[in-house]
């Protein structure tokens, strides 16, 4: 598995070798990636949508909008991306790649891309050879896309030469190896690294609570980054969909405020950093109600209590420990950062806006500023891996001061 946790988009044009593209993401699942797909409107005269679905396990998507009138974003599309595999590429989709013609969704994600491009060119042979076809694929590997050349054989016209897509397993190989080369950083080797995700549910009676809208994304990929950096992570999340990708990671769940206190003061002296990326609840009732409560006049009252605050008592009881909190605001959003990191006494703390679109719950993005006592960074939106890597550059860097 390993292309574990990578996220692999997957734009499939309108050539015969898109009959290829069932094995190749049938494959990146087996590795462990998570994959979309997205096809151009020819594509579907090769390929089935569903058959494609099942195999992604996630909707295949081909217009700018579904059937039933929502946006299908291609900006989210692309910022979810590890990497987005174009197979086949046609000569006609090169070509509008390198020349800007956004016509179609997998042109507008293409153009919404941070991440790296790999392309697979299929076509004929004299299409292939064709001076505006080598003149396209040297313009594309000019921008920095990496190119899976086409493979000499038997060609879908009867023809026999250069031009049929590379195998499914070498697409795959070679997405696999670019990873592998930029995923060598293990600079978190031998560190035990707490981390808390997701929101908490304060009960109110067997079948109510309060919660909140956090699903855990930013914590589990806080968890799998600091993972893959060689560390010994401990993850405590609150009730959240999220899986666990990678390994290194013991993961408890927990439901309340005061069991994720409780767990996370089992694990506390014992770690070198800890991540406070849980959306915990500030109050929780006073009283459960053992038996459903029922509809009884117009209004009711629930009488809350404050509930631990966790990670102001990590730094009251910090010795070695490197803390990093998290702020989530909605306004003063500086202000109140800065005023977190000196009372829950901090070395860091990430701020996250709700005011930012694609920030904060939920999304598969976040977008970001972190204060230290001297020192703060901006950054662009971006995927929550990327960002939990930017966190942890940041935080490693401050470590070694
Ligand atoms: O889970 P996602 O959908 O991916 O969303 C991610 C996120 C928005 C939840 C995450 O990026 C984030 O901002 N987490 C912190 C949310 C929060 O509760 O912020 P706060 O400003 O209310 O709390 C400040 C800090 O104190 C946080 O680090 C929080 O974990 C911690 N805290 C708060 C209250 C409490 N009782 N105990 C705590 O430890």
């Amino acid at each position: 598995m390993n292309l574990e946790g990578k996220r692999i988009l997957i734009i499939i044009t309108g050539g015969i070798a898109a009959y290829k593209m069932n094995t190749a993401v049938r494959g990146f699942i087996k590795e462990g990636a998570e994959v979309k797909v997205i096809l151009t409107p020819a594509a579907k005269d090769f390929v089935t949508p569903l058959t494609l679905s099942v195999l992604s396990r996630n909707e295949v998507l081909w217009d700018l909008s579904s059937s039933s009138g929502t946006w299908n974003n291609h900006v989210e599309l692309a910022l979810w991306s590890d990497a987005i595999l174009v197979a086949p590429c046609t000569a006609n989709t090169l070509s509008k790649m390198v020349h800007g013609a956004c016509d179609n969704l997998a042109m507008a994600v293409y153009m919404s891309a941070k991440c790296p491009v790999f392309i697979a060119p299929a076509m004929d042979l004299d299409m292939y050879r064709h001076p505006s076809t080598r003149q396209n694929i040297q313009r594309a590997q000019d921008f920095g896309h990496i190119l899976i050349p086409a493979e000499e054989g038997e060609l879908a016209s009867g023809l026999h030469g250069e031009g049929r897509m590379a195998e499914p397993e070498h697409l795959i190989e070679t997405v696999r190896q670019y990873f592998e080369s930029k995923d060598f950083i293990k600079n978190m080797a031998g560190k035990k690294v707490l981390i808390t995700a997701g929101p908490t549910y304060e009960a109110i009676d067997p079948v109510r609570f309060i919660g909140n809208h956090s699903s855990g994304k930013m914590g589990f990929a806080l968890a799998e980054e600091a993972a893959k950096r060689g560390a010994d992570v401990i993850l405590i999340s609150g009730p959240s969909h999220e899986k666990i990708k990678g390994n290194h990671i013991q993961l408890i769940r927990v439901t309340s405020a005061k069991e994720m206190f409780q767990e996370v003061f089992r694990y506390f002296s014992g770690i070198d950093m800890a991540i406070a990326s849980a959306a915990v609840a500030d109050y929780a009732p006073k009283e459960v109600a053992a038996e459903k409560i029922k509809k009884d006049g117009d209004s009711m009252t629930i009488e809350l209590v404050k509930n631990p605050d966790i990670l102001k008592t990590m730094g009251e009881q910090k010795k070695k420990q490197f803390l990093i909190g998290f702020a989530l605001e909605t306004q003063n959003e500086e202000a109140h950062a800065k005023e977190k990191l000196h009372r829950k006494n901090l070395d860091m703390i990430v701020l996250n806006s709700l005011r930012d679109s694609g920030a904060g719950f939920q999304t598969d993005t976040n977008r970001i500023r972190i204060f230290t006592e001297s020192q703060e960074k901006e950054f662009p939106i971006k995927p929550k891996s990327a960002v939990a890597a930017d966190i942890l550059d940041f935080a490693v860097a401050q470590m070694a001061k």
